[in-house]
């Protein structure tokens, strides 16, 4: 069944500009929740630009459904982490002077890091990991050997494609890379760029669909028409 996780990094992105406590991430999840997503993701980076180490102490108290917990494989935050046990942690590459993470993982350049030092410390605890990974076969095999929970299929590409062809050619590549991911007994996840205009072509096309996490456009949609109004019309298109 396909559920709706929202990204909720960019209330904070709004509270931090003034410096004030609001709006607050852990409301703002409540309200997403009460309107119907399945959980919640944010991401808590190095930079601690949006996210702080206390939202997500607070959210992890707030949050009933799933907590995913996006962030970099660094020590730091696999310590974090752990202290917060939530249900899903999603690995993702993270650059410095990166607007948002600008693609999937390089599992050939991570692999033995991650065999010998992140997936070791993480097998204890309940914590599903995810790996974020652009739509590469070669990618797949290594998550799948690595033993990941599930793959969540970066659809940047597809989002950003500038012309019918383009899109045409990322989508087949998605849809086949979810094929390979449900197959190798992998659960489905896709995010990144998605909006109310390219979810639907999205799900039309690409089979095994499981989370689907959405952040920017969502939380800028809800400017305009607020945040239940907004959770309730993603998740009417997905059901749709
Ligand atoms: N998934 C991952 C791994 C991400 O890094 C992001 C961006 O934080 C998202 C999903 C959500 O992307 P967007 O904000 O473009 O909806």
């Amino acid at each position: 069944m396909m559920r709706l996780l929202v990204n909720i990094d960019h209330i904070a992105t709004l509270r931090n500009a003034r410096g004030e406590g609001y709006p607050d991430p852990a409301e703002a999840a409540i309200v997403c929740e009460n309107a119907g997503a399945a959980g919640i993701v944010f991401h808590l980076r190095g930079d601690r630009r949006h996210i702080k180490d206390d939202d997500v102490q607070r959210l992890k108290e707030s949050v009933t459904g799933i907590l995913d917990f996006e962030m970099s494989a660094s020590n730091e935050m696999i310590g974090i982490c752990l202290e917060t046990e939530p249900d899903l942690v999603t690995l993702v590459p993270e650059g410095r002077e990166e607007l948002t993470t600008e693609g999937g993982l390089n599992m050939t350049t991570v692999f033995n890091d991650f065999k010998n030092r992140v997936f070791p410390a993480l097998k204890d605890s309940e914590i599903d990991i995810s790996l974020f990974l652009d739509p590469n076969p070669k990618d797949i095999e290594l998550a799948h050997e690595l033993g990941a929970y599930a793959v969540e299929l970066h659809t940047g590409t597809f989002a950003n494609a500038v012309n019918n062809d383009d899109r045409k050619n990322e989508l087949e590549r998605l849809a086949k890379a979810a094929q390979l991911i449900h197959e190798s007994g992998m659960t489905v996840n896709a995010g990144h760029g998605l909006n109310l205009d390219n979810l639907p072509q999205l799900i039309e096309h690409v089979p095994h669909l499981t989370d689907i996490s959405i952040g920017h456009a969502l939380i800028s949609k809800a400017v305009y028409w607020g945040l239940e109004k907004t959770v309730k019309e993603y998740l009417s298109l997905m059901k749709n």
